[in-house]
């Protein structure tokens, strides 16, 4: 939020929601609200359909208006399904959001399997599984086993506004017609905010007239949705009632109100539903303002058969999901599943995975609004060594630059930024991560300024100016980032001679990038505005963000000629944002109710493919109790993202300054996660290259266990680790809900196993909080833990098994250099599959050979649940040779069996024998 010096005084300023619109502010959206659930207008002509190898094409009219509407329908390898609807002939093409898909989905012949009067039955792949589209009304519905899973239209609010002529020779135009519009008095035109919408002292004019389109979902059979970030929300979507829907739109909002459904600084359009038997995914194509409603209830299941049979009705669960958005076309895509995993994959598949990020940026961030100079750098710094907290990474907030120019130092400062680089962090192994925001001073005597000024790479106005707005600097020019142009000039900023002052140890952080203007409308740039390919910023609005941090990501590449991985936080992002890098939360409160969110916010930004995410430890906004700050501390190392970060004019928060006792705390989550390092990295190489969301919620992987299903305040990290952070004070016990009646539980920390599943009530003192470790897993682990991450490569791994109810384990190490691209170019990495089975821990190659080396060993090996005491213990390598005896302990009481002083190579196959 816009807060200029004298105005940071206000720390606990809540938001004011006055700034931003309601529903019945936002003109789509009562426009859409016109039509209301019934028998829809729109009729297929059956005898436009045209079948190609690629997909099926027909056109469907508007019964009232007599205006038709193409259709296209895709079903795409993989299991997913494509509806596409745009005009016949629109007056100019509709926005088609370009870059996100990451190319073009292969989709699979369909086959005509029966065709009438009043319906088409089509087939892929999957003989069990039909599309039928029905004439009159149109509808399309998904058939999977001869039951409905999925419905198009049957609510009847399907909806696209064509693009008419401007005003003044407009004439009563069909559009209007059948929107009731005809014959519209000015005063209803205003109030329908066709041409203009006016909010406060604002104007948003629009070129285009009124453009929006809609579409009904209903999802038959499922009452448990998800997804559709960034929301300050619970995990599973709420109902929505008239002028209380769910918005994606991109906005800056200092110190967000919790339990609401405004937008806030990121959108991806993916809603999840989720049944014991079948997950499926809704992915919502449009990079426009997008409002979704939904409406859980319980329906009827008729059976699609052509003789209703009256006995197999039912009733059922049903959600109706409806997508408003106020430009482009409907492109929905439709992810079949059956699975969690497999939507994840599905959307992977279409919007990439997320960047397997370098391994430092997986250890813990220190940041603050601001490290005031080069000498406060270098205290930070020491104090960590000094208090013996390992970190990674510590950040320059806006006024490291000169006056808010970003890729500049301030002179007083940060006079010597190599010097501090190179004799500071570099020698202790540890990086610096400094902002760049998208808007750029007007000053030219600026060079990013002068030159993006000459090249014309600035968002416009409606007038063909630069775009001017206020941001940190002052007046400021927006760089468009959607010309392709201006994001290679952008990525060419961060070369090393080009970037001053920086060196390969400095990454990147983008924010204030929804934009965030202040006084501009809704605190961001006017729709109005005009991008690359005149396109209105209407159009393109939640893509700004996602836009910059892909130049950003370019550039950190680029700058390394193409070897080294980048990393790049936003705060706004959209689908497909996790090819770039991180995100997080934004302004959140030093408050427990902001903790408490935190949970249900970053699962959410999870299962919508954004791994890599995390919240401000400590609270962004206000001063943290210590308690508050521990706990905080605590759950953010279970946490993708784990960064510290505070507001200006708060108190100091490092981690030491919170007495002895706190310190300790502190120290020990942190260094815990260090310790954890390789479980995380393995995870975020599964995120990578198979799609599985890191931090996950209980239901994905216990989707058959109804109780899990609203589970928030607990999570799985990866499948092997569940995790209950402590988010009130005061706490001296915690209940938690373990699933599975068939699974065996052990305290991570302590080894033992846990009696029973269901909820249990589990003490907790302030030193941790509950980390359960799922029997059936294996996770490895580095036995200490140093300065920071470069400091551990060497560091033997511990490997704990926690066996199930079978006597088995299995886990995964995947290993590279941690930096580079080399494991993807020229195979420089390990991916180990270890297995506890029949007694025998066995170390082996999983899948792909990877030619990465290592000196590394694993030292000591854990098996918690070795129900008895062995009589003898010997590792053998796989040519059977070097078979030795080696000594162990065995605790009885907690039945836990330890080898210490091993010497197993971590990439080396090899056996451990209990007898
Ligand atoms: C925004 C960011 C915050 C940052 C501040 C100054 O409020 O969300 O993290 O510290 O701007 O750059």
């Amino acid at each position: 939020m816009e807060s200029s010096s004298q105005e940071i005084s206000v720390q606990d300023e809540a938001v004011d929601k006055s700034q931003f619109k309601t529903c019945k502010q936002i003109a789509f959206y009562r426009r859409q609200k016109h039509l209301c659930p019934g028998k829809s207008p729109y009729q297929t002509l059956l005898k436009t359909v045209e079948l190609s190898n690629s997909n099926l094409k027909f056109q469907i009219i508007n019964e009232e208006s007599k205006v038709p509407l193409a259709v296209e329908i895709y079903e795409i390898e993989g299991n997913i399904f494509r509806l596409k609807i745009n005009e016949v002939n629109p007056l100019k093409p509709r926005y088609e959001v370009p870059d996100v898909l990451i190319k073009e989905p292969a989709s699979l012949r369909l086959k005509i399997s029966e065709k009438d009067a009043d319906k088409l039955v089509l087939t892929g792949p999957e003989q069990e599984q039909q599309i039928h589209i029905m004439a009159k009304p149109f509808q399309i519905q998904l058939i999977s086993k001869d039951e409905i899973l999925l419905s198009m239209n049957s609510s009847g609010l399907l909806y696209l506004e064509h693009l008419q002529s401007p005003p003044q020779n407009r004439k009563s135009t069909s559009q209007e017609k059948e929107s009731g519009l005809a014959d519209s008095s000015k005063e209803n035109e205003e109030d329908l905010g066709l041409w203009e919408e006016k909010i406060s002292s604002f104007l948003d004019i629009k070129a285009n007239g009124p453009s929006s389109v809609g579409l009904d979902v209903s999802l038959h059979g499922f009452e448990h949705v998800y997804g559709i970030p960034q929301h300050a929300e619970t995990l599973l979507l709420k109902n929505t009632s008239d002028d209380d829907v769910y918005r994606l739109y991109n906005v800056d909002v200092f110190g967000y109100t919790i339990h609401s459904k405004m937008g806030i600084y990121g959108s991806v359009p993916l809603l999840l539903a989720h049944k014991p038997d079948q997950t499926i995914g809704v992915f919502w194509l449009n990079s426009s303002e997008t409002l979704v409603e939904i409406s859980t209830k319980a329906a009827v299941k008729v059976l699609p058969s052509k003789t209703p049979d009256i006995s197999k009705q039912r009733v059922v669960p049903q959600t109706d999901v409806r997508w408003m958005s106020e430009s482009g076309i409907i492109d929905v895509f439709i992810l079949k599943g059956p699975c969690p995993f497999d939507i994840f994959k599905q959307y992977a598949q279409l919007t990439g995975t997320q960047a397997l990020p370098p391994l430092f940026s997986l250890g813990y961030h220190q940041c603050r609004w601001n490290y005031e100079d080069e000498e406060d750098v270098e205290k930070v710094d020491a104090g960590f060594d000094t208090f013996d907290i390992p970190y990674d990474v510590i950040w320059l907030d806006i006024e490291h630059t000169d006056g808010k120019r970003y890729f500049t130092w301030d002179k007083k400062r940060f006079s010597n930024p190599e010097k501090m680089q190179k004799q500071i962090l570099m020698k202790k192994k540890r990086k610096l991560v400094v902002i760049v925001d998208p808007h750029i001073k007007i000053d030219p005597l600026y060079t990013i300024y002068s030159q993006a000024k000459e090249r014309g790479f600035f968002v416009k106005d409606r007038n063909g100016e630069d775009f001017e707005g206020i941001c940190w600097p002052g007046l400021s020019s927006y760089l468009d980032f959607t010309n392709p142009e201006v994001r290679q000039w952008y990525a060419d900023q961060f070369d090393f001679k080009t970037y001053k002052g920086s060196s390969e140890i400095v990454f990147v952080w983008n924010d204030m990038n929804e934009p965030s203007v202040f006084r501009g409308i809704e605190l961001t740039m006017s729709k109005d505005a005009v991008h690359y390919g005149k396109w209105e910023h209407r159009d393109v609005h939640n893509l700004y963000g996602f836009y910059q941090q892909m130049a950003t990501a370019e550039g950190l590449v680029k700058r390394s000629g193409g070897l080294e991985r980048p990393f790049v936080l936003t705060r706004s992002f959209f689908a497909g944002s996790q090819k770039y890098g991180a995100v997080w939360t934004g302004d959140n409160k030093a408050d427990w109710s902001y903790l408490k969110i935190s949970i249900p916010m970053l699962l959410t930004i999870s299962i919508a493919g954004i791994s890599f995410c995390g919240a401000d430890v400590g609270g962004f906004i206000g001063n943290p109790e210590p308690e508050l700050l521990v706990r905080w501390y605590q759950a953010g190392a279970l946490q993708p993202f784990f960064r510290g970060h505070a507001n200006m004019g708060t108190e100091r928060r490092e981690p030491w300054l919170f007495g002895d006792k706190n310190t300790k705390i502190i120290r020990e989550a942190i260094k815990e996660r260090y310790s954890l390092l390789p479980y995380l990295y393995t995870l975020f190489y599964r995120a990578h290259s198979v799609a599985e969301p890191v931090m996950r919620p209980l239901w994905v992987e216990f989707p058959k266990e109804l109780e899990t299903f609203g589970i928030e305040d607990e999570y799985m990290l990866g499948s092997a680790l569940l995790v209950h952070p402590v988010t009130a004070p005061k706490i001296s016990t915690v209940n938690i809900f373990l699933p599975g009646p068939q699974e065996i539980w052990y305290d991570f920390r302590k080894f033992r196993h846990l009696e029973g599943h269901g909820i249990l009530k589990i003490p907790v003192t302030l030193s941790n909080i509950p980390v359960i470790q799922r029997g059936g897993t294996i996770i490895p682990l580095k036995i200490s833990v140093g300065k920071s991450t470069e400091w551990m490569v060497d560091v033997p791994y511990e490997l704990r098994a926690a066996l199930d109810y079978k006597g088995c384990a299995t886990g995964e190490l995947y290993l590279d250099d941690g930096h580079s691209f080399h494991y993807l170019h020229e195979k420089q990495f390990l991916l180990r599959k270890f297995s506890f089975y029949d007694n025998v821990l066995s170390s082996r190659c999983a899948g792909e050979e990877g030619l990465f080396q290592t000196k590394c060993i694993v030292q000591k090996i854990l098996i918690l649940g070795i129900k008895k005491e062995p009589s003898v213990v010997t590792t053998t390598k796989f040519d059977g040779k070097d078979d030795k005896a080696v000594a162990f302990a065995y605790d009885t009481k907690n039945s836990v069996l330890t080898l210490q002083k091993l010497s197993l190579n971590i990439g080396n196959n090899w056996e451990l024998r209990i007898k």
